[in-house]
């Protein structure tokens, strides 16, 4: 099975994506996470994306796709998190491979805002936490991992208006794209994790 996770940002892609990666043993690709590692290691392609993650812009699809095609070609089932995020590379997928199922998380600007704001990640795992909502056990520090949790650069108020921006000019009009290949699937985003969760599971057939 191949999905794509579509939403603004702090939508709940990444949680979802790692709950299917979890209970459906699907290998979740996460663009942003893939991004942040290169930047943390140094790397060239981490040099080059750095500056355009910190104000919220988009990297240059030209990156982005080479780097998602040499991911996507290593696993035969996967949800994407992250990518497509244009036109542009809603077209380079297509060429690469066949997407059953697109999940379109549908939240509104306020519900974003209080995510992101206390969200903590970690750096070894990529595991996301929220203060109130989903808190790890002991505080700040990662349940799997025992990493210390640490605030994302890009969630501060002026860089997430920018990142709601992006997505609203770039990465809504694919969802057009995928109603029209019979593929999309609206949900509801502001519920509850495992409610949500067992939405996306029903759209897929795999229901309780
Ligand atoms: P990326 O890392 O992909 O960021 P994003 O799309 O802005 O999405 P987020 O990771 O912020 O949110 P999410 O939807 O995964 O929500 P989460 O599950 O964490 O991209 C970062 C940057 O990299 C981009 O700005 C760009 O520069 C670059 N980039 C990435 N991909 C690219 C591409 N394809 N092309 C070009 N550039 C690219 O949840 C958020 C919070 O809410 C968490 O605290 C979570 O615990 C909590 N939460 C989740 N669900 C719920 C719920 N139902 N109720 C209450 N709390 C919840």
């Amino acid at each position: 099975m191949r999905i794509v996770v579509l939403g603004p940002p702090g939508a709940g892609k990444g949680t979802q994506a790692e709950m299917l990666e979890r209970e459906l043993g699907l290998k979740h690709l996460s663009t942003g996470d893939i991004l942040r590692e290169e930047v943390r290691k140094g790397t060239e392609l981490g040099k080059r994306a750095e500056k355009y993650m910190k104000s919220g812009e988009l990297v240059p699809d030209d990156l982005i796709v080479e780097m998602m095609e040499k991911e996507i070609s290593k696993y035969d089932n996967f949800v994407l998190d992250g990518f497509p995020r244009n036109l542009k590379q809603a077209e380079a997928l297509d060429k690469m491979c066949r997407i059953d199922k697109v999940i379109l998380l549908e939240v509104p600007d306020e519900v974003i805002l209080e995510r992101l704001s206390l969200r903590r990640s970690c750096p070894k795992c990529n595991r996301v936490y929220h203060l109130k909502y989903n808190p790890p056990k002991e505080n700040e520090i990662c349940d799997y991992c025992g990493a210390k949790l640490y605030q994302r650069d890009d969630d501060k108020e002026e860089v997430i208006k920018k990142r709601l921006e992006v997505y609203r000019k770039e990465t809504e009009p694919i969802a057009k794209f995928y109603r029209e290949k019979g593929i999309l699937v609206k949900v509801n985003g502001s519920k509850s994790i495992e409610e949500i969760f067992s939405d996306i599971k029903g759209v897929l057939g795999n229901g309780d």
